[in-house]
């Protein structure tokens, strides 16, 4: 954080900046404008947020082997996240230790060493330094340089299941804890879904820009309240042409009638640590063991078990705070790139050792409604723009977030779970920004 910013932001003085941002007294919950429109909020949430706590850099697929990479962030930060010689997945600075240039522009792919576009300094696939251009040459360096070790190292790097997180902040809490039984539970009821519980990433992501604050991504992938109103041309499509994407499990909803009538089915659980997740016993439960992928579902039954298998397949959308998800076949990311501005990378996955004719069908099922040219996500991105516009009306903006307060109740965990379209994830999400915004 720079002298100029911690100068300019009022907010850096304030022990407690994010009190006056969120106004939970009396049994209300409501959130200011200002918190998704301020520049100085915005700068401060790169400190006291993204790099205090992990964040999602990968998942194990895509490093299948020593050289694998790929360029991503945390928070504004650049980094790259590669397999080393050494098997292990490191997280480094994407900024060349001579003058600062990103020593690698690509997204992903596979490399022996990077070298840095500037002046060519050569680093291993691990982040040292092996080399420097010209180091011997009558103007190079004398004996007293001090040569550096490489590309900075982020300081904790650790994975739950083969998702790969990492820190800038050495004395973070254990990764295990950090994701507590809400995280945990989505990914391992994701992970179930897969006969060999594993996934694998699939093809190129899918990049889109909004312009709207990351937060907005946060509380949306949770949001069990839109759907039917945001996605309104996708349930008139099933009204007319009916379901043709349920035996691969994405929007399984049946006709318009009946996902209006599933939507109170299951609950919502918003985590310690700011995750939440949204899950509902899959619809149509008995359609499986007949279908053309029976023997793959019975085995599934044989190790889970009817009640288990129903919330597995069922399980919906989750939100690890502050910027990953995974709803469906898809892990998604996103990174803020200012108050109104952020990227969101979409990466469909496939579920290891499910029949190849089923993961084709979900991919394609996935691409129908997430893809470039699909039904679904772009009605989402268009609201998120749409609330930054709204914002910009006024200074003075409360958001009301208390939607199924009365109605949740705190699990032995602590931990709360509320109906499915209650706002408890997205307060879950809010206490804890305002945890971190506030504490030193
Ligand atoms: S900035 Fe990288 S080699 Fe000069
Ligand atoms: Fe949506």
């Amino acid at each position: 954080m720079t002298q100029e910013i911690q100068r300019v932001s009022p907010y850096f003085s304030d022990p407690a900046p994010a009190n006056a941002l969120i106004d939970d007294a009396g049994g209300h919950f409501r959130v200011h404008a200002r918190a998704y429109t301020d520049q100085a909020i915005f700068d401060l949430e790169q400190k006291q947020v993204f790099s205090r706590i992990w964040v999602y850099m990968g998942h194990e697929s895509e490093f299948g082997k020593a050289g694998d990479f790929k360029t991503t962030h945390i928070g504004l930060q650049p980094v790259i996240v590669s397999r080393g010689e050494d098997g292990q997945i490191h997280v480094m600075l994407n900024r060349c230790v001579h003058r600062g240039a990103a020593v690698c522009r690509e997204l992903r792919g596979n490399t022996p060493h990077f070298i840095c576009p500037y002046h060519a300094w050569k680093y291993s696939v691990d982040g040292r330094l092996q080399a420097i251009s010209g180091e011997n040459d009558p103007s190079g360096y004398s004996a007293s340089f001090d040569k550096p070790e490489g590309l900075r190292k982020v300081p904790r790097v650790d994975h739950y299941r083969g998702f790969y997180f990492a820190s800038l902040n050495p004395d973070v809490v254990p990764l295990a804890d950090y994701l507590g039984p809400t995280a945990r539970q989505l990914i391992d009821r994701k992970l179930a879904q897969a006969p060999e519980g594993k996934i694998t990433v699939q093809g190129r992501p899918f990049v889109a820009v909004y312009k709207g604050n990351w937060k907005f991504q946060s509380e949306n992938i949770i949001d069990g309240y839109h759907f039917m109103y945001t996605h309104r041309s996708f349930v008139q499509l099933q009204a007319k042409y009916g379901d043709t994407t349920g035996d691969f499990g994405v929007h399984k909803g049946g006709s318009a009638a009946e996902m209006s009538k599933n939507r109170n089915l299951g609950n919502v659980t918003g985590g310690v640590h700011g995750h939440g997740i949204n899950q509902k016993p899959v619809v149509g439960y008995d359609d499986f063991f007949t279908g053309a992928f029976a023997g793959h579902f019975s085995a599934l039954r044989d190790r889970y078990g009817d009640e288990e298998l129903r919330w597995v397949l069922g399980m919906g959308a989750g939100c690890i705070f502050p910027t990953f998800g995974l709803i469906h076949n898809q892990i998604r990311v996103w990174r803020p790139i200012g108050p109104a501005l952020t990227e969101v990378t979409i990466y469909p996955y496939s579920l290891n050792g499910a029949p190849e004719e089923f993961n084709q069908g979900m991919l394609r099922s996935h691409e129908r409604f997430y893809g470039p040219a699909g039904y679904g996500a772009v009605d989402d991105v268009e609201v998120f723009a749409l609330n930054q516009q709204g914002l910009s009306a006024s200074d003075d903006a409360w958001l009301i977030m208390e939607r199924g307060m009365e109605k949740e109740k705190r699990l032995d965990s602590g931990e709360i779970e509320g109906l499915p379209s209650s706002e408890t994830v997205h307060r879950a999400f809010w206490r804890q920004w305002r945890r971190l915004m506030n504490s030193n």
